[in-house]
């Protein structure tokens, strides 16, 4: 079991995390009960780290970028820096160009800053020793089902349990981490220059 306060401190990073204009175009659930990390583990076929978790968190992107989402996007900023709704017109502009754009491409932006909180997490949960899989695995539109996503405007893009490995258990463990090579994943400057 991940005490709270681990938990606490890997959600405060997502919290924290980048995203694009400011918008974190997501929200996260943290699931704990166990009937329902049971009905989540053949959605994501079967793979053990959903009941062997001790929380899964599932990120789920907005639908689409809404008129309501951006209104209490503005007042949220408005009330942390104590300015006025009508400063933040720049900020409404993006709304408006994201508003402007298809829900599919709405989407697909919200799941890549998804993304990018999911690797603050995956860093956060690392530096506590709290262990995790980032996990694609699962049938997305089935997930959003059991979890009544759809009600909310969300898209399930990610899940990530957390808990502790099993050292007995855990084949991958002895295993060295496979990474690509740095020659084969950096390109320096002085290549394209040459
Ligand atoms: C976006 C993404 C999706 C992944 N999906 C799964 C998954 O469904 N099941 C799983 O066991 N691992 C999944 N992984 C875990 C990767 O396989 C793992 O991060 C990679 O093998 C590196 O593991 P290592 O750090 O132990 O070497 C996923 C990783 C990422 C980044």
């Amino acid at each position: 079991m991940v005490p709270q306060e681990k938990v606490d401190l890997i959600l405060e990073s997502i919290r924290l995390s980048a995203s694009s204009a400011g918008f974190q175009p997501y929200q996260v659930l943290v699931i704990q009960n166990k009937e329902l990390l049971e009905k989540i583990k053949p959605i994501a076929f079967n793979q053990p780290q959903i009941t062997d978790a001790s929380h899964l968190l599932v990120f789920a992107a907005w639908e689409r970028v809404t008129p309501e989402r951006v209104d209490a996007m503005i007042k949220n900023i408005a009330r942390v820096r104590n300015v006025p709704e009508e400063s933040l017109a720049g900020i409404r502009g993006y709304g408006d160009q994201f508003m402007a754009q298809t829900a599919e491409q709405n989407f697909q932006w919200a799941a890549r800053q998804a993304y990018i909180a999911l690797g603050t997490a995956l860093i956060a949960a690392a530096s506590l020793e709290v262990d995790s899989t980032p996990m694609e695995g699962f049938d997305s539109a089935s997930l959003d089902q059991l979890l009544g996503l759809q009600e909310r405007g969300l898209k399930s893009v990610l899940i990530l349990p957390l808990g502790y490995r099993d050292s007995q258990k855990d084949w991958l463990l002895p295993q060295a981490k496979v990474r690509m090579p740095k020659e084969d994943l950096f390109i320096e400057d002085e290549v394209l220059l040459n």
